[in-house]
């Protein structure tokens, strides 16, 4: 397994892997692993000759006032599980690497990034896609793995690669939880032992309100009217950023439940902010 810091270095390599007609799988992190990013890469060498993961801690789709400095890392543990699932090449580039200092070229989807996590985090899809596509023209993949657990960002890359013919496959990959249900997060860390308590009842708010529509319910404001008592009632520590019912493509929200609809919700839990979605229709 190699570990590239130099964007050019990995340009050189899979330049190489691509003149031998290898295909290369692509899964791009921010590290502090978990079997949510092992799923990726596992995806990734199912599907691929050559596997890249890069790791970096990306400062542009952090907020002013969000966690940058204090972004959990562990790269010790990263390499090592990059190396036990048969990953070829890690990119763990440094920032003066990535941008330079008069950087000023950005990737925007403005209508996809503007609601759900965009709404409170301004200019963090804009973050987002420069940095995937910066990350794509260095890695030239010919796949690349994004988790359904960040249904708006996989939305906004598969919009981005249209928008820009990007000769990248995007795939989508299920989100991996603990057996409680709660989706695994690298900043699940945050959590204390209370909150991390309470912090299963988003999913299952989420399951609630599928079987809700199973059992005939349509009415979007029914439903979220359930879901937010359902917050209320076993996760009090919370304080909802948004909890919307979406169409899954177009996060354009829905009047009436047909299919398909995405339920959608983000929640403040302490110093963690927590999202999570489901196809409920
Ligand atoms: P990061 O949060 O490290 O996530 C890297 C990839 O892992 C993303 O595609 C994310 O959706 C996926 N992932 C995270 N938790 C998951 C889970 N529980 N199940 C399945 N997949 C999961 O997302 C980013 O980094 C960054 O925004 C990035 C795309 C790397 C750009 O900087």
């Amino acid at each position: 397994m190699k570990i590239l810091r130099h964007p050019d270095a990995v340009r050189e390599e899979v330049m190489q892997w691509r003149c031998h007609g290898q295909q290369v799988g692509f899964v791009p992190t921010m590290g502090y692993w978990h079997a949510g990013h092992v799923s990726l890469l596992d995806a990734a060498r199912q599907r691929c000759s050559k596997v890249v993961a890069s790791i970096f801690v990306n400062p542009t789709q952090f907020g002013p006032n969000e966690d940058l400095e204090r972004y959990p890392r562990n790269l010790e543990n990263d390499l090592a599980l990059a190396q036990a699932h048969g990953v070829d090449l890690v990119f763990c580039p440094q920032a003066q690497d990535m941008y330079t200092p008069d950087h000023d070229t950005w990737v925007e989807v403005p209508h996809l990034s503007q609601g759900l996590c965009g709404a409170s985090r301004p200019g963090h899809f804009r973050g987002v896609a420069t940095v995937v596509t910066k990350l794509f023209w260095i890695v030239q993949p010919h796949v690349a793995f994004f988790g359904e657990k960040d249904w708006q960002q996989l939305a906004v890359i598969r919009a981005m690669v249209r928008h820009l013919s990007c000769p990248v496959e995007i795939v989508g990959c299920p989100t991996v939880r603990e057996p409680d249900g709660l989706a695994m997060s690298s900043r699940n860390v945050y959590l204390t032992a209370e909150e991390r308590a309470q912090a299963p009842a988003l999913f299952a708010m989420l399951q609630n309100l599928r079987q809700r529509v199973a059992g005939g319910e349509r009415n979007v404001d029914a439903l979220k009217g359930a879901g937010l008592r359902y917050l209320a009632e076993h996760l009090p520590l919370g304080r909802l950023d948004y909890l919307e019912i979406v169409h899954p493509d177009t996060l354009v929200p829905r009047t009436q439940v047909e299919p398909p609809t995405l339920a959608a919700v983000a929640l403040f839990l302490g110093k963690a902010r927590l999202i999570d979605n489901l196809c409920i229709g």
